[in-house]
């Protein structure tokens, strides 16, 4: 059976040092494409790096709304332009992040900066990777008025089933992750009933939002098939129809 983890960070340190031996671990559970999600210059960077280095490795470059604090319009502009390299497949993760500041002035920066790079992914046709917390009501407005017209996926999902057909009608794939897993997710869980199938995409974002089975440890892509173990028992189908459906799904979305 083959997975893709369409949301990973092995550019981040607690994943790079041990690279290969991750990667591996990951192909060993038949996780064979991987999209590696920048969220700054050096991250993008990295992300083009390890992708350049394997066939199975696909990158994102882009600026995520808490790393916007010294993005000038020059430094932006670097940041996209890493996008014309052949194994870029998205610009990501872009988006709004309100969890720890309540300050007006920087949700107003973080909602130029996720324009500029709609916008921009647009013109380059591209599709886009958002990163949407505590402020998924402004992130639908500005998808409204500024269409991926290349497409996206709303990654890690955490909005109510009632605001799913809002992502849904602006043709956004679903992103579904580590939280699906938790006991207590009940909001998770009920998205990876309703979503419809052709849909969605699961995504680990390692090393992040690691599932229950492994919590305690540093999150990695081959723990995607807690995932879809989860997802497949939650939506009463066989592990292998979800699996064929979601690597289908992954490969439109990043036109694989
Ligand atoms: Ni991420």
């Amino acid at each position: 059976m083959k997975l893709f983890d369409t949301h990973c960070h092995l550019n981040n340190d607690l994943l790079y040092k041990g690279l290969d031996a991750v990667i591996k671990r990951a192909l060993t559970v038949g996780v064979d494409k991987m999209v590696v999600i920048g969220w700054d210059y050096q991250s993008s960077l990295k992300a083009l790096d390890i992708a350049s280095r394997y066939p199975f490795i696909y990158a994102t470059v882009g600026v995520h709304p808490n790393d916007i604090e010294n993005v000038d319009k020059v430094l932006l502009n670097q940041i996209l332009e890493l996008s014309k390299h052949n194994k870029v497949v998205a610009i990501g993760e872009i988006g709004l992040d309100y969890h720890y500041t309540k300050d007006k002035k920087i949700h107003q920066q973080q909602k130029d900066i996720f324009i500029e790079q709609i916008e921009f992914a647009n013109r380059a046709g591209l599709p886009i990777v958002i990163h949407s917390r505590d402020a998924f009501a402004d992130t639908i407005k500005i998808l409204q008025d500024h269409k991926p017209v290349h497409g996206g996926v709303m990654h890690c999902y955490s909005g109510s089933v009632e605001s799913l057909d809002e992502a849904l009608s602006l043709g956004l794939y679903i992103g579904l992750d580590g939280p699906v897993t938790y006991k207590n997710a009940k909001t998770p869980q009920k998205v990876a009933i309703e979503v419809p199938l052709e849909r969605l995409v699961l995504e680990t974002d390692a090393p992040y939002l690691t599932p229950q089975a492994r919590r305690g440890t540093v999150n990695e892509p081959a723990n995607l098939i807690y995932i879809a173990d989860e997802i497949a028992s939650l939506r009463q189908m066989s592990k292998k129809d979800l699996l064929d459906a979601v690597y289908n799904n992954a490969c439109r979305l990043f036109k694989l």
